[in-house]
């Protein structure tokens, strides 16, 4: 899969994003091949950067953040195609001037008018720059040419914003010319997640409420807010990766066979599975939040989030937060979903696991199964990417003794091949017109109609969130909310 004569206008490019991420992956897959070799990028944004002062930055971040190796030659290739335009997201000139730019680059690159434009910029400035790029024309595909744009999360703060956003970027580029970036979906083992599920005979018996007790979805980061206070105050935890990262998970984990992998197939089946989700009416007993208190993560002092830089010292923004959510379909009904997602807790690490009911009955004597646990699938999304299998197993030795065995897959051992970065995937597949991995506006409809009652309820209540301590995971309220079910959670 090799993207044909394309190029690129990236709007937001001095964003931690644009330099950690999306020039990196562009490198990355010049250097692979899988990008024409008139491949041009142009940055547009306030600095008032020579086209050589952009190619400056991109090759710092290149040679910093890039995992493939820095080939000179590569390098030279991609830099004549970097221009910068520089401008206001208001200012009619200077997309005049992006227009002259696309026109020069189409004659002596070959691009034949296909252009995808990278929202990197807050959300609240996607109704400007859609409007300019409608106003001056750049939206405007002709002949067999195509526009495309891109945009970056948040979708809107909750579902009237996203609402409105939807309406804004869609008046201006049709439906299937918009690729909304959920990163998530671009990494292989969310992928796998489907192979798994539909490519085998062994799970999918057994997916449902006949044996399934639970399932946990965890998106746990070791690191702070960083440099991102302007970004995450305000938003926290649930919007940041809940509204979009987890609530696909479970949309892949707990939706039915898709008839293809079609994007229109693959799309509807997400859909109606996040229609079915059931907010519980308990909103306090079905959810927990926190904010991470100063303390030691490993052996480091860190600060707390209220002490972070640009966090104001009175902000009531969660670091994490979890929920439970329940299903109503024959599949899932009576199967909770628990989803937790924080900063400053244990380790990195994104699973699901998949924990199922204990077997109905156990001939063997209670006090020699005492450690044994209940089943469960755990698919590893990262960092250390694979699925393991939890059951019980003869101890051995002459009594009967069952304790809980894990069976690991893991991708590093199975597989030779390497997989790509998630916004390499998600960056080709925008040039290529490739749309399965990209959520449609119904989604992200669906996923913030799924969120307002728990945020709204916090923000009505305008509560502190619990302290926990950086290093553990989470506050006491998100263990008490699964033990009053019962469970607890795991420690992956
Ligand atoms: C982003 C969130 O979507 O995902 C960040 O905005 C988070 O807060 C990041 O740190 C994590 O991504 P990954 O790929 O490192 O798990």
């Amino acid at each position: 899969r090799i993207a044909g004569p394309s190029g690129l206008v990236m709007f937001g490019v001095t964003g931690d994003l644009a330099r950690k991420k999306l020039m990196p992956a562009i490198y990355d897959l010049f250097n692979r091949g899988l990008l024409p070799p008139g491949f041009s990028l142009v940055g547009y944004g306030r600095r008032d950067w020579s086209d050589a002062d952009f190619a400056e930055q991109v090759r710092s971040s290149v040679s910093r953040y890039a995992r493939t190796p820095f080939r000179a030659e590569v390098w030279e290739q991609l830099a004549e195609g970097l221009r910068f335009v520089q401008g206001n997201f208001d200012d009619d000139a200077a997309f005049d001037r992006l227009a002259e730019v696309l026109a020069e680059l189409d004659t002596t690159r070959g691009i034949g008018g296909n252009y995808g434009f990278y929202l990197s910029i807050p959300p609240g400035a996607f109704p400007v720059v859609t409007k300019q790029l409608a106003r001056s024309g750049l939206s405007r595909q002709d002949g067999d040419s195509w526009r495309r744009v891109v945009i970056e999360k948040p979708f809107g703060h909750d579902l009237e914003s996203a609402r409105e956003l939807n309406e804004v970027v869609e008046s201006v580029f049709p439906p299937d010319s918009v690729f909304r970036i959920d990163h998530y979906l671009g990494k292989e083992t969310v992928q796998n997640l489907l192979a798994l599920r539909f490519a085998n005979q062994l799970w999918e018996p057994i997916w449902n409420a006949h044996y399934v007790d639970h399932v946990q979805i965890t998106m746990a980061e070791d690191i702070g807010i960083g440099g991102r206070a302007g970004y995450y105050d305000g938003i926290g935890a649930a919007r940041d990766v809940i509204q979009n990262h987890l609530l696909q998970l479970l949309a892949l984990t707990a939706m039915e066979e898709p008839i293809s992998f079609d994007a229109k197939d693959l799309r509807a089946e997400k859909e109606k599975v996040l229609s079915a989700v059931r907010v519980p009416i308990d909103l306090d007993s079905a959810a927990a939040r926190g904010q991470y208190s100063k303390g030691y993560q490993g052996n480091e002092a860190v600060n707390g989030f209220l002490e972070e830089d640009g966090i104001a010292p009175d902000s009531i923004t969660e670091t994490f937060a979890a929920l439970r959510l329940d299903i109503d379909t024959r599949r899932w009904a009576g199967v909770p979903f628990y989803l937790r997602a924080g900063k400053r807790l244990g380790r990195r690490v994104t699973e699901i696991a998949v924990v199922f009911k204990r077997a109905p009955f156990l001939p063997f004597d209670n006090t020699a199964t005492g450690e044994l646990g209940q089943n469960a699938i755990v698919i590893r999304v990262q960092p250390d990417e694979g699925v393991t299998i939890r059951f019980g197993s003869k101890v051995p030795g002459t009594a009967m003794e069952v304790r809980d065995v894990s069976m690991d897959m893991s991708y590093g051992e199975s597989f030779t091949e390497s997989s790509p970065e998630a916004y390499e995937r998600l960056i080709l597949d925008v040039l290529l017109g490739d749309p399965p991995l990209f959520p449609r506006h119904e989604e992200v409809e669906l996923s913030w109609k799924i969120l307002d009652p728990f945020t709204k309820h916090w923000e009505s209540a305008g509560k502190q969130p619990e302290a926990y301590y950086p290093g553990q995971w989470g506050p006491a309220s998100a263990h008490d909310m699964l033990s009053r079910d019962g469970r607890s959670w795991r420690v992956p």
